[in-house]
């Protein structure tokens, strides 16, 4: 286990688990950079014919961690960020992405969704992107990805409102494949994972290349990080930080643009 992520290989599976459910598996610097170590890395070993994404605990994941939000905000985040990485990864990635999740997927929990081939939602998957509560803009590709897959008027609403989609509403919307009990979440996503693992994989990975630009994609995602760098250090994105850290609503009416 390398922080907070398990990377275990088995059957041509690479499973990777986010792995710190006190905190609800809230996404690291330290974490994205083990993400994207071994998505990275799977590229060039041949054992590994599918991916599962995956997290322990009730949820999938709360998205990024909000303190290391306010600390890049405060200038207090000192080294390397990964997580243009880890996101480039997942959209580059020529193999299989299989998602399991249950309970939350929260912000980037939900947008890396949009890079997964298969997903698999347990019934009581709550999906939702609320960047702009955070004062922030929505990233990993997805304000091209989520209005493709969704329509604009849903993908607005999700995005400006923060909305919380369910499991069903997300099958209904094309964001997954499939919806199972709780209990089978596991089982049916590795069960997923070891059907396309049998299958041609050259061939597999040249559908998915036609199917993503990864070109386009990449160009989208460094539009997005240029804005949401922006809005990290805007009066209002502290202000959405500091109310998170104090357990209260935010108050951005003492703003104006
Ligand atoms: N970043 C950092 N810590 C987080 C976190 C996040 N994104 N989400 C949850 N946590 C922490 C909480 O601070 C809390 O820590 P503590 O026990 O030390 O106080 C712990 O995880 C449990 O969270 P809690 O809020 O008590 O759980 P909950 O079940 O009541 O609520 C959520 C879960 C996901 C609804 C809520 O935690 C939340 O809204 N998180 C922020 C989500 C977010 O805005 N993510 C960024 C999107 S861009």
């Amino acid at each position: 286990m390398t922080e907070h992520i398990k990377i275990e290989s088995k059957e041509n599976i690479l499973n990777l688990t986010f792995a710190r459910p006190d905190k609800k598996n809230a996404l690291t610097n330290l974490m994205y950079a083990a993400l994207a170590d071994a998505i990275v890395g799977a590229e060039t070993d041949r054992a590994v014919r599918a991916i599962v994404i995956r997290g322990e605990g009730d949820m999938f994941t709360a998205g990024n961690d909000v303190g290391e939000f306010a600390a890049i905000a405060t200038g207090t985040f000192k080294g390397e960020r990964h997580v243009a990485r880890f996101v480039s990864a997942i959209a580059r990635s020529s193999r299989p992405l299989v998602a399991a999740v249950q309970g939350r997927a929260v912000g980037i929990g939900t947008t890396m969704l949009l890079h997964c081939d298969f997903v698999v939602l347990a019934e009581n998957a709550q999906l939702s992107t609320p960047f702009v509560n955070l004062a922030l803009v929505p990233e990993a590709a997805s304000t091209l990805l989520m209005p493709l897959r969704v329509g604009y008027a849903r993908a607005y609403e999700m995005f400006a409102l923060g909305e919380t989609i369910d499991a069903r509403t997300a099958l209904g919307l094309g964001i997954a494949n499939r919806v199972v009990p709780l209990e089978k979440l596991h089982a049916e996503a590795a069960a997923v994972a070891q059907r396309l693992a049998k299958l041609p994989a050259g061939s597999l990975a040249a559908t998915k290349r036609l199917m993503r630009n990864a070109n386009v994609l990449t160009a989208q995602i460094s539009a997005e990080s240029e804005c949401f760098a922006e809005r990290l250090t805007t009066e209002e994105a502290r202000e959405a930080f500091t109310a998170f850290a104090e357990r209260r609503q935010p108050d951005f009416m003492k703003f104006t643009k």
